[in-house]
């Protein structure tokens, strides 16, 4: 068994030349309320969730990006809600959320 049970990279980078990036789209406010949601819901730690910081992941026009291991799910999302849907349904329950799943066309 793995050190974590599923672990999520969420991109924080902000791009200074313009281009587009997942801090445009408040990517820091999902990951911080990721965060004290996966807390809140005793999964985070050994065994179970780790919710990290990650520079560009390569696949900004889909921005806000994330990624969940081990399965390799990407994710997109709009609001909080999103966010709650990922962490109760993926994160803890296993189960990948279709709807908010990024097409493997989108890239940089
Ligand atoms: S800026 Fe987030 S994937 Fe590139």
């Amino acid at each position: 068994m793995s050190y974590y049970q599923r672990h999520l990279f969420v991109c924080l980078n902000q791009r200074a030349n313009g281009e587009a990036s997942c801090a445009d789209h408040d990517a820091q406010a999902a990951f911080d309320h990721c965060k004290s949601r996966v807390k809140q819901l005793g999964l985070a730690g050994k065994g179970g969730v780790r919710v990290n910081k990650a520079g560009c992941l390569d696949r900004c026009a889909g921005g806000p990006v994330a990624v969940v291991y081990p399965e390799a799910v990407w994710y997109s999302w709009v609001d909080k809600s999103d966010i709650d849907e990922i962490v109760e349904s993926h994160l803890r329950d296993g189960k990948v959320v279709e709807r908010l799943v990024l097409p493997d066309a989108v890239g940089r």
